[in-house]
């Protein structure tokens, strides 16, 4: 049975001292809960090691939001995926809508930085999804299909270690979310792909989670969908009286 996973992305909105907190206050409200699903936070690079720390003992897992596409070397300001491997998180985002928007960030470097997160043990979290116009203009299961592609290369064996999101870049932080018929058939297409190139084993047991606006009143709709498989959640990760609610919507 593939995992089901709520994950948070702080994105850059903690500082040190912030993010702690928020790790320790989520470590509380789990404490001896029955918790049905895997709970991820995902941390800027500052954080990371100080929130792994701080969450020890729990069922929290820890990622960062990014990783370089270079293993070492004299690239300054950035950090490999060694780097955050050494301080004990399990996760990285990669792909996300705003990297790929502001940063650049192809399908190529995607490619190289899968690879390096997977050499290093760590989970990718990766993000795939279309802008409002690919939505308007009936091309987003093509546009997701190419994003889709940057992990086609890969073995059927590192394939299975992939974590995917399906994140409507029209839907992220804007209040609009995808009914959970969107998303659906979105998973599902995305399930098909899957299965077109690694056959339909692997393709049901990878893991692909919603992210865009989900929040604790849409969360038990969408996760009930057959094809998602639980959330990548930004703004209501920021305070655990926003996360928990999803978290517990798996029942
Ligand atoms: P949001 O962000 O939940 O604030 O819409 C989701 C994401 O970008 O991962």
């Amino acid at each position: 049975m593939r995992k089901k996973i709520v994950a948070g992305n702080w994105k850059m909105n903690t500082t040190l001292q912030e993010g702690v907190a928020l790790a320790q206050g989520l470590k509380e409200a789990l404490a001896g809960k029955k918790v049905n699903c895997d709970v991820v936070v995902c941390t800027p690079f500052i954080s990371v090691a100080s929130v792994v720390e701080a969450v020890k003992g729990s069922v929290i897992g820890v990622g960062a939001e990014n990783c370089a596409d270079h293993d070492k070397g004299a690239y300054t300001g950035e950090v490999s995926a060694s780097m955050v491997a050494s301080t004990g998180a399990k996760y990285v985002i990669l792909g996300h809508s705003e990297r790929r928007q502001y940063y650049g960030e192809t399908n190529e470097m995607l490619t190289t930085k899968v690879g390096l997160a997977l050499e290093n043990g760590l989970t990718p979290i990766f993000c795939v999804g279309e802008v409002k116009e690919e939505r308007e203009n009936g091309t987003f299961k093509a546009v997701i299909e190419g994003q889709m592609k940057a992990l086609y290369g890969l073995s059927k064996e590192d394939f299975s270690k992939l974590v995917i999101a399906y994140e409507p870049v029209w839907a992220i932080g804007t209040g609009l979310t995808a009914t959970s018929d969107q998303a659906e058939e979105v998973h599902a297409f995305i399930r098909e792909s899957i299965a077109k190139v690694y056959g339909k084993e692997v393709a049901e047991e990878t893991s692909i989670l919603y992210g865009g606006s989900c929040k604790g009143s849409n969360a038990p709709e969408l996760f009930a969908q057959p094809d998602i498989d639980g959330g990548l959640i930004g703004g209501a990760a920021l305070k655990v009286d926003t996360f928990m609610p999803i978290i517990e919507a798996w029942k």
